[in-house]
């Protein structure tokens, strides 16, 4: 058995790590932190998990050492505290964005902070199994994706690796997203009254998630905007390409079987008739699968790139576990293979 521990449990992707890591069948979790809610029943914070664990929660300096540590904190907690997390532990799977960015000078453009540990940047490979899936099963650290970034990488990545991704031409990505990204934390904008039945323009320009967006695809040109909707969990991206040359129905098929065919967690979906004809995060929520489709405008040669997903499962935690089955030499659909609920 793999002996796990996860720092920053208290939080929303701490209990999604949680609830897959309980049920994985070669893990066991060893400890679960929080510091301001030490000693409490961790399910007492995740009220789904009742009687599933008898887990309390600890600060982290009493954690001991294990195989496996997944971070959960909030953002620039993991890359401050490094050092000492990884005497816990060899392996380090990170959810934040602190070591998503392969160089400093990038992070410190997006995040307005110089990186407090530049020297672990080329340690971590980026946690995107469809893109990294070989490095993955050679590293010791692995970093999170951004929820938004990899619904608009999965979008992508059929045309980036086609080459129909045009350098002199712009990509626009509208993002819809569900509350739950912002975390556990309320504020005033997540108060129910302001939150609910909200399709608010959260950020139409500027949003960090940009910079994994070109890290992965190569794509310079690339404009996103992120929109709340009236979700808990769930992404929906929406890309506009126009690629290099005309393309056809036939061309697209052809990009993204080629691209998702063998993918475990990444689903093609265009259907011809029917209420689900393309993806849509509703029927992902609580499952690891990212649905990807498309829509191709022959009068204009547009490109309309589809993913949905759940921001905490194939946008955080599953797509996590599945990064740590990779590092350890397991099956990487372990403890992930389950559908999403229908209806909801
Ligand atoms: N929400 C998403 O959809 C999503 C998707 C992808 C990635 N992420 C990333 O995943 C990470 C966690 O996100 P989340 O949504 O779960 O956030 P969250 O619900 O706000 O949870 C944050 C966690 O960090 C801990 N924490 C905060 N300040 C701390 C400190 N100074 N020292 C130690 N622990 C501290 C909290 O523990 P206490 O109980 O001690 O406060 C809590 O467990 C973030 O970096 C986020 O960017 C989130």
């Amino acid at each position: 058995m793999l002996r796990v521990a996860i720092i920053g449990g208290s939080g929303y992707v701490g209990g999604e790590l949680l609830r897959l890591l309980l049920f994985h069948p070669v893990v066991e979790v060893t400890h679960v932190t929080s510091e301001r809610l030490s000693e409490r029943p961790v399910a007492s914070v995740h009220p789904n998990l009742r009687r599933l664990t008898q887990l309390q929660f600890t600060p982290i300096n009493k954690v001991e050492p294990c195989d496996v540590l997944f971070l959960a904190l909030r953002h620039g907690e993991a890359a401050r505290r490094i050092e000492e997390l990884a005497q816990l532990a060899p392996r380090i799977v990170d959810c934040s964005a602190d070591f998503r960015l392969r160089d400093a000078a990038t992070y410190e453009r997006w995040y307005s902070e110089t990186h407090p540990a530049p020297d672990w940047l080329d340690k971590f490979v980026y946690g995107l199994p469809e893109v990294h899936r070989e490095e993955l099963r050679n590293t010791n650290y692995v970093s999170g994706v951004g929820c938004n970034a990899t619904a608009s990488n999965l979008a992508l990545l059929p045309l980036a690796r086609a080459g129909l991704l045009d350098p002199s031409r712009d990509i626009v990505i509208e993002v819809k997203v569900g509350s739950s990204e912002g975390g556990a934390q309320a504020n005033d904008s997540s108060h129910h009254p302001e939150r609910s039945g909200a399709v608010r323009s959260f950020a139409p320009t500027g949003h960090r998630h940009t910079a994994e967006i070109t890290q992965v695809t190569g794509a310079e040109r690339v404009h996103l905007s992120i929109t709340s909707v009236e979700l808990v969990r769930g992404a929906l991206a929406t890309a506009h390409v126009f690629p290099k040359e005309r393309v056809t129905e036939k061309d697209l098929w052809r990009a993204y079987r080629a691209t998702y065919s063998d993918e475990p967690f990444v689903r093609i979906i265009r259907e011809r008739q029917g209420t689900y004809r393309l993806p849509e995060p509703k029927i992902l929520a609580g499952s690891n699968y990212a649905d990807v489709g498309f829509a191709l405008d022959e009068a204009t040669g547009r490109v309309v790139s589809i993913c949905a997903l759940d921001n905490l499962m194939k946008g955080a935690a599953g797509t996590a576990v599945q990064c740590m089955n990779l590092m350890c030499a397991l099956d990487e659909r372990a403890g992930l293979e389950f559908p999403g609920l229908h209806p909801i």
